[in-house]
């Protein structure tokens, strides 16, 4: 008898335990890692481009405008963010705004688009990452 109700006991406070685990889980808000990786993933195809030596302009300025429209959502992905955040933010939009306006026609006009970009990135990184 006893030796049941310590089995129900257990598994009473083991169910409990994970109900505190997962919504301690949920609660972490999961956009602006989401939101970075995704960030990533678009740097990264442009990357691909330029490794491959195969930059079709199009293509470029499809991960452009992508990288552009996330720029654009950072600061409701980071509530609370300082405003020397949302600058960075509103720089990064900038310059990808800039890249894609410029049209990269080849690799080599892609590699320089680009340099604007990555140091926003860095910059940001160096201060709140
Ligand atoms: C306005 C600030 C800011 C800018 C600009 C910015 N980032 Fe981030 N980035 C962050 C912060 C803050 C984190 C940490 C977020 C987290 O993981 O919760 C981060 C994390 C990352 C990560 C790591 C994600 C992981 O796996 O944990 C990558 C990759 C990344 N950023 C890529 C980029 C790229 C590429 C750019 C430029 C195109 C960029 N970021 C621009 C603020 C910024």
């Amino acid at each position: 008898m006893r030796a049941a109700l310590l089995i129900v006991l257990g598994l009473a406070i083991g169910i409990i335990g994970t109900v505190f685990v997962m919504n301690a889980l949920e609660d972490r808000n999961p956009l602006p890692h989401a939101m970075m990786v995704t960030m990533s993933f678009h740097r990264h195809q442009l990357q691909q481009e330029i490794k491959g030596q195969h930059c079709d302009a199009s293509a470029t300025v499809e991960q452009l405008q992508s990288m552009q429209m996330l720029s654009k959502d950072i600061p409701a992905a980071f509530p609370d963010a300082p405003q020397p955040f949302l600058d960075l933010a509103h720089q990064l939009h900038s310059a990808v705004q800039t890249a894609a306006q410029s049209a990269p026609a080849d690799c080599p006009a892609l590699v320089a688009a680009l340099k604007p970009v990555d140091k926003v990135c860095g910059d940001c990184h160096k201060q709140y990452r």
